[in-house]
């Protein structure tokens, strides 16, 4: 379990944002524990808060809906400390999120090319925003999203990289950034 903040602690989280495919999840656990975080994934919190996934809640109230319910366990971790938090891909998508992503803590792009995107998102059932979609629509989104993941405190390419590697050279990225503040 995570510590309840008390009202003086600052959330201290590390915020991974990224396109669906781009490892938010496996370099977000990895991460964690070298850190001595607890790890949520922000789409898992979704699923158990409603009580049903992610796919089926974009069948059945839709996407607007979807981003709502996003919005609010993106807010709920402004009551926790020290997490490692790996957002939906499209969290950025809301200026509204931005600004509780900053309250957060650090915001990490975990950036991917698409051709590793693709391989690994392509046959996924799971994705309702990619499941029976034509590619090139998700291509358009995922250049469409560039600037605004780019909006992150930092930016870490994953390309031909182990989620170990990514872990720890987030943390030296972190560490040099706390030496020059
Ligand atoms: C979405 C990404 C998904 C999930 C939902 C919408 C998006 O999360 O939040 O299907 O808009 O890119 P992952 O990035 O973990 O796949």
């Amino acid at each position: 379990m995570t510590k309840n903040r008390a009202s003086s602690e600052k959330p201290d989280h590390l915020v991974l944002v990224g396109f669906m495919g781009a490892g938010k999840t496996t370099v977000g656990r990895v991460l964690a524990a070298l850190t001595g975080r607890e790890f949520v994934d922000l789409d898992h919190s979704i699923e158990e808060k409603a009580k049903t996934s992610i796919k089926n809640i974009f069948a059945v109230q839709g996407e607007e809906y979807f981003r709502v319910l996003e919005s609010e366990a993106l807010e709920a971790m402004l009551k926790r400390t020290h997490c490692v938090v790996a957002t939906g891909g499209g969290i950025v998508g809301r200026a509204k999120n931005w600004e509780v992503m900053r309250r957060l803590g650090a915001v990490i792009y975990l950036e991917n090319d698409w051709e590793t995107i693709v391989s690994r998102i392509a046959d996924c059932p799971d994705r309702p925003l990619v499941t029976g979609k034509d590619l090139e629509n998700v291509r358009a989104l995922f250049a469409q999203r560039q600037p605004l993941y780019e909006q992150a405190d930092l930016r870490v390419a994953v390309k031909n990289q182990k989620p170990s590697e990514v872990a720890l050279s987030i943390v030296e990225m972190l560490s040099r950034e706390k030496h020059r503040a």
